[in-house]
Parts: C-alpha cells; structure tokens; sequence
C-alpha cells in the first residue's frame, strides 16, 4: 500500500456541560487526506483545497500533527499529503481536529504495528496545539474514535468511549462570522464559583447516565453550560434568540459547539432535528445573520480509509 484517502469527520467539543472533556462525532461533513508514502523523511503538503494555509510543515496542523508522530516512531521514512478541507477555519465543529486526528490516522494505516487510539489521540493534541494554543483532545478523540468520548483525566490522558443512543441527532448551524479558539479561550475566567461548578458536574454525570440508559429527558435536562457560555455566547450575535427557538421548536439542548461560532442543537429523532433546522433558518433570516445548515446523526464512526 502506497497511497490512502482518509475521511477525517468534523466533531462537536464541550457539548456544553464538559468543556475540554466531551465531544462527539458527526455524519457526513469532514475533510480527506491523501498519504502517499515516500522515502524522503518528513510531512511534504503538496496540495491544498479548500482554505488559505501554510504548506510548511511546521506551520500546518497536518504537518505538526504528522511529524510529532515520525518522530515518536522514528521513522525513516516520510508522506506527501494532500489536503482537502471541507470543514471551515474557526466553525467551530472541529477544524483543526480533523486535519490532527486525520494525518496520525492515516499514518497509522501504514505501520505493520499500529498504535492505540490512545496514542494518536496525544500525537493529534500536537497538532490541536498549533491551531488553538493549547493541548486539548475534546475533538481529537472523538474524530479518532466515533460517538461520545469522555476524557477522564489529561494527565496522563485517558479517554473513555460512551454510548450513543440510537435516536439522537445534531442540528448545526455555522454563522458565517469567524471565532479564533485562541482567542474565545482566552475570554475565559481562570476561576469559577463553587455554585456553578457544582451545576457543571451534576449536568456532566447526568448527561453521562442519559447516554448509558438512552434517557432523552435526561440528556434535555443535563446537556446545559453553567460556566462556559455565559462567557461565550458574547461573541455569537443572537444566540440567545437561536437557542429560544430551537428549545420551543422541540430541540432537547442547544449550545455553542467547541469554542463557536457552530451552535449545535441535540434532537431525538431525524425529523425533530429537521423541524429545528427549519425554525433557526426562519429565525436566522429574521436577525439577518447569514449562515448554514445542516442535520447529522451523532455519529458511531471517526476516520477511515476511504480509498
Ligand atoms: N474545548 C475547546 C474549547 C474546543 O472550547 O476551547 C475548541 O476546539
């Protein structure tokens, strides 16, 4: 095998009540690779689709994400890539993830002794670094792995996969404004009241125990941010007015996806989650903010090869 293509799947961070711990996968929308592999060591990007990006390695997630993971191996060898981008710069459902998760993926297909997920989670976090200043994995892992997955711990890093009911979907929607992770982070209080903590651990278990026993009322219930969004939403125009309509129009939860300006809404059932996307496009021409859209089953699957 000398050449792959991997699809690479856009991801939701946060979900709300686990900010840099939960995420979980989408359908249908993400980027591909192409690896070829070549004697020459190092990541060579050859091509470029889709966004305005550096072909130096060091410079592109790709290539960060990539070389972390020669190096680790100490492979003599080294791949020529090409890059599809089909997931916005700064959507906010896991940009930067997708090209991580995407080359050490695709890295992986190659080697005769293949690494855990585990592992290339922690090489993709190189990757995620560039982009967003900081070694997070809430969409890495879930890119790598399908569904849910639930970090436990960072140090050392541990991930846990959680079940995803068979029902629930995802309605995106991405206004065309442009949210620097950087920047939405650094936004953020370096200390929160122990009320809200405690609303923030309570809403994460629940929404844990709703996954495992498929309870929708509990995933409504739980899936609500006490400290991130109230910080967040300042930088979404409108947000409260799209939450509103998404929660009256039959949405279990709406909130921003990893740090936005993507907001996701969780639905039981396809059609729910189109009845939602119908009511935000309404209320989206309304405030005049220009965006897409799109319905997407929460997804069992990350990246595969797909040639
Ligand atoms: N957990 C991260 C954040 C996800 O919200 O900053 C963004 O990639």
């Amino acid at each position: 095998m000398e050449k792959i293509r991997v699809f690479s799947p856009a991801t939701v961070a946060n979900v709300n009540c686990g900010f840099d711990v939960l995420g979980f996968a989408l359908d249908g929308l993400g980027d591909e690779l192409v690896l070829t592999k070549v004697d020459k060591p190092g990541i060579h990007i050859i091509k470029i689709v889709g966004a305005s990006l550096s072909a130096k390695a060091e410079e592109n997630v790709v290539g960060v994400a990539g070389l972390a993971m020669l190096d680790y191996l100490a492979l003599d060898y080294g791949f020529e890539v090409e890059i599809y981008k089909n997931i916005r710069l700064g959507s906010g459902v896991g940009s930067s993830a997708a090209s991580a998760a995407g080359i050490v993926y695709g890295i992986n297909q190659f080697l005769e002794t293949k690494l855990s997920n585990l592992e290339l989670t922690k090489l993709g976090m190189k990757g995620e670094a560039l982009a967003s200043g900081n070694e997070h994995a809430d969409n890495v892992a879930p890119c790598l792995y399908g569904g849910f997955t639930l970090i436990t711990g960072y140090q050392p890093l541990n991930i846990v996969e959680l079940p995803v009911p068979d029902e629930l979907y995802a309605t995106i929607i991405h206004p065309h404004i442009e949210i620097k992770t950087k920047e939405a982070r650094e936004i953020l209080p370096k200390e929160v009241s122990l009320q809200s903590a405690i609303s923030q651990s309570g809403n994460l278990a629940g929404l844990v125990a709703g996954l495992y026993s498929s309870d929708y009322e509990l995933i409504k219930d739980a899936t609500k941010d006490a400290l991130i969004e109230p910080y967040r939403k300042q930088l979404i125009p409108h947000f409260d007015a799209l939450k509103k309509a998404a929660l009256n129009a039959g949405g279990l939860a709406f909130g921003i996806s990893g740090s936005g300006p993507s907001m996701f809404t969780l639905c039981k059932g396809e059609a729910s989650a189109k009845a939602v996307e119908t009511e935000l496009n309404s209320k989206l021409q309304t405030v005049g903010l220009e965006a897409d859209s799109y319905v997407s089953k929460v997804s069992k699957h990350g990246n595969k090869v797909i040639e």
